[in-house]
């Protein structure tokens, strides 16, 4: 309950963090931050502060809205990358004023941060500074492994650690660490955060393979044509360009269906869906398995139910 007020709270907080002496910046912002989504991570840290013992939720709203504002800058970003045009149901912020624009947004969302942890001990801005470099080096590596033709499953995992897990476990570290959580449990809530930010990455990457963009919000199928996601992890590694042999006919053909089967190769994306959602459920119930080692109390239950919702969910 605590918990789900304090998110309308991070609501009020995190427009106002998006408005800027600059109109453009605080429009471009707000069309973001604004545009919902699903707060899995500031909810993530509220519930790691609550398990961890903590009470006094004002303390650590601006925490909960950090990591929330690194999250989406990342997003703003990386459809930059993708040439994302549908982002939390609305359009991208590149598609509507143009990549320039959208690169200063990210920027700036970055920026608002440092204020926003200054109040906050060394120990704290650390946990999220770390992340935030991991979270780059995550994006980077698959721009670079998808281009080289060299995704396969190993590279997938460091990826998918760094690029989305790292923030799960920056969330709940910090959530814990402003509780004063005693080492154990901020290793457990830790090492839950890990399991589900991978489980997380998982089931989004299933998502993508199905294609329908309307249901999640953003744009579905970019990870195939693009060279990477788990159906490219699952068979090794592989990207349009990457043959020396020249280009038989069939491989002139760049429709989207020929791409993919070719990226595919062996592969169908049914079955890279099933691995997808087997593997997604191991880390899950890993991530379960991390609560064991914390006091049972009613937060702790909403951490076991969380990640139960993160491998169920359609969007
Ligand atoms: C999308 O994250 C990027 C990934 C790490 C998969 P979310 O699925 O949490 O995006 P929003 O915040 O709900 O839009
Ligand atoms: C996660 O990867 C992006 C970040 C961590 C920034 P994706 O590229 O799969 O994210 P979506 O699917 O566009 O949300
Ligand atoms: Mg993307
Ligand atoms: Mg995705």
């Amino acid at each position: 309950m605590a918990v789900e007020h304090t998110l309308q709270q991070l609501e009020d907080l995190l427009i106002s963090v998006a408005d800027s002496a600059v109109p453009l910046l605080g429009q471009t912002s707000r069309h973001i931050l604004g545009a919902g989504g699903k707060r899995v991570r500031p909810r993530l840290l509220l519930l790691a502060f609550e398990a961890a013992g903590g009470e006094d939720f004002d303390e650590v709203i601006p925490l909960a809205a950090a990591v929330e504002i690194i999250h989406t800058a990342t997003l703003v970003h990386d459809d930059i990358n993708d040439h994302g045009t549908l982002r939390r149901g609305r359009e991208t912020v590149n598609s509507r004023w143009g990549g320039t624009f959208a690169l200063l947004t990210g920027d700036y969302l970055f920026t608002r941060t440092y204020e926003l942890m200054a109040p906050y001990s060394t120990e704290l801005n650390l946990i999220l500074a770390r992340a935030a470099t991991a979270l780059v080096e995550g994006e980077t590596m698959q721009i670079q492994a998808a281009r080289e033709g060299t995704f396969d499953r190993q590279t997938y995992f460091q990826i998918i650690a760094r690029k989305t897990a790292a923030l799960f476990v920056a969330a709940a570290e910090m959530g814990a660490t402003a509780a004063e959580a005693p080492a154990e449990c901020l290793r457990a809530l830790s090492q839950y955060a890990f399991h589900l930010g991978i489980a997380f990455q998982l089931i989004d990457d299933v998502l993508d393979l199905g294609a329908n963009s309307a249901q999640l919000g953003k744009n579905a199928g970019i990870d195939i044509a693009q060279g990477r996601g788990i159906a490219v992890a699952m068979q090794g590694g592989a990207s349009p360009g990457n043959t020396s042999a020249p280009a038989t006919e069939a491989e002139n053909d760049i429709t989207p269906e020929a791409l993919q089967r070719r990226i595919l190769r062996g592969t169908t994306v049914e079955e890279a869906s099933a691995k997808g959602r087997e593997k997604a459920q191991e880390f899950a119930q890993q991530a379960i398995e991390q609560l064991a080692a914390l006091p049972a109390s009613p937060a702790v239950d909403e951490l076991r139910a969380l990640a139960h919702q993160v491998v169920e969910r359609d969007h």
